[in-house]
């Protein structure tokens, strides 16, 4: 009988070495771990309030379930669609993001994808070589990191904090390049942060971009989800307001934030055409087509009522509103008010080292821990996301749970005072 293998075990330094240098460098994803605790603590029956989770709580709009419960009693969504998806779907997302922002883009220039992962995945392969850097603004969206490093990138962090509202500087992305930058990550809504770019801003790094010869990946999956005065206007996509930039842009969207399809798992990258047409080959051989049914639903997602969107929006702005007063509330926590997508990132610093509810954490990840098992609520702390000392709180639950929650979290919070 064979031992069982010690999979605690770093790879790549033994003969007998089993899972590859790459692969054995990749963490499993934090928040999606995080999730399933939770999810298997209220199971259990412990009334669990979950804050972990980054997807909207509604079902998906009627209207789509409907188109794809019709595909799938039409025989020709049985079959493989090109690697790069449904042609009719390519096309929508083209005109849909033309309709939205602006971008000029032709259905040969779309790769739909396994959801906005597999878009970076494959704009991370088709772009990178090994030693290329990619900058990288903390606190980073978890997924990012480990991409460009399978993808043979190097990542460098470019840390922000809430004194800017988590905005990375133009000097401080100057400051972070080297002869060896290739590209630049930029996600405007932030998942963790919320934090929104200005259009003037989103227009000066991207001017930059251009001088340098710097590639963007532009992750837009929040572009409706926007609040306040960030809401106002088309969505400011930087390529549009730098078309310059075009030719080394790409953009990443997809169906599950804007039309809560999470499960669908339909995203897409819009980008040059040689760089579209790598991402296709890339994907004909690692997963070859999206499930044609969920294309299917995405296409109606684009192209159908959109009021659903607006109405999700509302729900959260309002959600919103709610989880930054009441957290700001908190002596020792600063929440800079989230103006796009579903979380408030507070630092939670001053809480460290001191009396919680007769317990004392050291670091943001123990704070995370001590809520789950003290008040059973369940948040990601900032080591996920590559800035310890904070916490993300997703909003993206219904409004009791909400207020009761960050209550249990105020009231532990007093308690120690
Ligand atoms: C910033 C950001 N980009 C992309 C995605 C990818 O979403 P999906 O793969 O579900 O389409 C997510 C999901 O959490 C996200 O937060």
């Amino acid at each position: 009988m064979t031992a069982a293998p010690d999979l605690a075990k770093p790879a790549g330094q033994a003969a007998d070495r089993r899972i590859s240098q790459r692969l054995g460098g990749i963490a499993a994803s934090a928040t999606l771990a995080i999730d399933a605790r939770a999810k298997a603590m209220r199971a259990s029956g412990r009334p669990v309030i979950v804050f972990g989770t980054g997807e909207p709580d509604f079902p998906t709009p009627a209207h789509i379930v409907a188109a794809a419960e019709a595909a799938c009693r039409d025989p020709r969504f049985h079959h493989y669609t090109p690697a790069s998806g449904l042609p009719e779907l390519r096309t929508a997302i083209a005109e849909k993001t033309h309709h939205d922002t602006g971008l000029p883009a032709t259905a040969a220039q779309v790769v739909v994808t396994n959801g906005g992962k597999q878009a970076l995945y494959n704009a991370f392969a088709a772009i990178l070589d090994p030693g290329d850097e990619v900058l990288l603004p903390a606190p980073y969206w978890t997924t990012y990191p480990e991409t460009i490093s399978l993808a043979g990138g190097t990542v460098v962090e470019v840390r922000t904090d809430e004194s800017t509202g988590y905005l990375a500087s133009l000097e401080q992305l100057e400051a972070a390049r080297t002869p060896r930058t290739r590209a630049l990550v930029f996600v405007s809504p932030s998942n963790p942060t919320g934090a929104v770019y200005p259009a003037a801003e989103i227009e000066a790094i991207g001017r930059w971009a251009v001088e340098h010869g710097v590639w963007v990946v532009t992750d837009e999956i929040y572009q409706d989800l926007r609040y306040g005065a960030a809401a106002e206007g088309r969505y400011p996509s930087m390529p549009v307001l730098v078309p310059e930039l075009a030719d080394r842009c790409i953009v990443v969207n997809g169906v599950a934030k804007s039309y809560a399809m999470t499960g669908w798992r339909v995203g897409w990258l819009i980008g040059p055409p040689d760089v579209a047409a790598a991402a296709g080959n890339l994907q004909s051989h690692g997963s070859s087509n999206v499930c044609n049914v969920a294309q299917a639903a995405a296409l109606a997602a684009l192209t159908g009522p959109q009021d659903a969107v607006e109405t999700m929006r509302q729900s959260f702005d309002r959600r919103r509103q709610t989880m930054t007063r009441m957290l700001t509330e908190i002596a020792g926590v600063t929440c800079p008010e989230p103006l796009g997508a579903f979380y408030c990132y507070p630092s939670v610093g001053a809480l460290l080292g001191r009396d919680l509810g007769g317990h004392r954490v050291e670091s943001s990840a123990e704070l995370a821990e001590l809520l789950l098992e003290e008040i059973e609520i369940a948040v990601v702390p900032g080591e996920a996301f590559g800035t310890p000392g904070y916490l993300r709180l997703s909003y993206a639950l219904g409004d009791d749970d909400l207020v009761e929650g960050i209550t249990r979290l105020q009231r532990l919070v007093a308690g120690s005072d």
